[in-house]
């Protein structure tokens, strides 16, 4: 009797599943394959429900036809809003990349393929009693490719990047700040992501600071607490280009800490190749054009490149010269010396003031 009334459930649930998908009703099939999911679960078939629900959620693992698509988001529950200003406070992006797509120091990659692996083989692990590395810091100036790394991640683990900017979080009152990152983490614990806080330190000031006390010490706090409390199996990445901002009890929480540095100059010269593949060149001799780029970064190095490309399109030509090239890196270190002599005048200004 119970079991015919089992099989009748389970019957009508398969129904719903299949007339959404035939409907075309992606909310309705997204609620009843959650469902099927969740009657898995419970019968602690743990490892079908994650791969069904990884499936649900990542597709094939080609993301980028469902992002081009309208429809996209619907694939996933209604993302939380700031009831302020109704913004959004996650967005959710799915990613192509592999480790190609971005320049590495050694140490960095090393770091990242031992998390990936990790990640990958949670099971092996968890079977003894561990648990993979899931919260990196990512730290060092703007430009060098901490946006980008936590997208590659993202890519190549297969799961949807989850991107948070704290900014925005932080921006509206402080009693709805805590309410909003309650939101955000009852959002992450749907399934599994990979979860970028950008600008981290707009929460993670350092708590010992005088005019930051109270109410933003709960708050770092409770961000962390959430962290650590977090049953999804998701990984947290927070990345910032204020490291000195947060304090000692912060840095502790994070399984690994990456400094994305300037490009060395093997890494110039990787970032050359990597941002004019998609034009011919012969005689340009790019170690050298690597030297003369000491201090530019990861983004500066990519403008150079787009630059030096469309210049050489315009021209209706479709092979890249020295030339070209040089005087791109002429108009980046025109731009330059412009930021330079602003932020000198500021600094003077800043002086005279006091
Ligand atoms: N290491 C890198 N390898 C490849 N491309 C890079 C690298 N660093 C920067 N870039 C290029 O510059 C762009 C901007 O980099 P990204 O947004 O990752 O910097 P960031 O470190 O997050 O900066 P910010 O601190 O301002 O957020 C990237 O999308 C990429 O095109
Ligand atoms: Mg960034």
């Amino acid at each position: 009797m119970f079991c015919d009334a089992v099989a009748m459930a389970r019957g009508e649930l398969l129904r719903k599943l299949f007339r959404s998908f035939s409907h075309n009703e992606r909310e309705a099939f997204y609620a009843a394959a959650t469902e099927l999911i969740e009657e898995e679960r419970k019968k602690s078939h743990t490892l079908l429900a994650r791969d069904l629900e990884k499936i649900l959620h990542n597709g094939n693992g080609h993301g980028k036809s469902l992002a081009s698509n309208g429809t996209f988001h619907k694939y996933y529950p209604e993302v939380p809003r700031d009831r302020e200003t109704g913004f959004p406070l996650v967005k959710i992006q799915r990613y192509d990349l592999t480790w190609d797509a971005v320049v590495l120091s050694q140490t960095n990659l090393a770091i990242l393929e031992e998390t990936v692996l990790e990640n990958r083989k949670r099971d092996t692990l968890i079977a003894y009693g561990l648990k993979p590395k899931s919260k990196l810091l990512f730290c060092g100036p703007p430009g060098c490719g901490k946006t980008l790394t936590a997208q590659v991640l993202a890519g190549v683990l297969g799961l949807p990047l989850l991107y948070i900017d704290l900014t925005t979080v932080f921006s509206s009152l402080l009693g709805e700040t805590a309410t909003n990152l309650k939101r955000i983490f009852d959002y992450i614990e749907q399934t599994e992501w990979v979860v970028l806080f950008d600008e981290f330190d707009a929460i993670a000031r350092d708590r010992s600071t005088a005019n930051e006390h109270g109410e933003v010490k709960r708050l770092v706090n409770s961000l962390i607490q959430l962290i650590d409390l977090s049953k999804s199996e998701s990984l947290f990445i927070a990345a910032t280009n204020h490291e000195s901002l947060l304090d000692e009890a912060i840095w502790r929480r994070f399984d690994e800490i990456l400094f994305f540095e300037k490009p060395s100059l093997d890494q110039r010269l990787a970032l050359l190749k990597r941002y004019l593949t998609s034009i011919r060149y012969s005689d340009v001799n790019l170690k050298k054009f690597a030297k003369e780029l000491d201090g530019a970064t990861g983004a500066d190095i990519e403008r150079i490149c787009t630059d030096a490309i469309k210049n050489t399109l315009l021209k209706d030509d479709n092979t890249l010269s020295s030339d070209t090239l040089k005087r791109a890196i002429a108009r980046y270190q025109g731009r330059m010396r412009i930021i330079t002599d602003s932020e000198r005048r500021r600094e003077t200004q800043d002086c005279e003031r006091v």
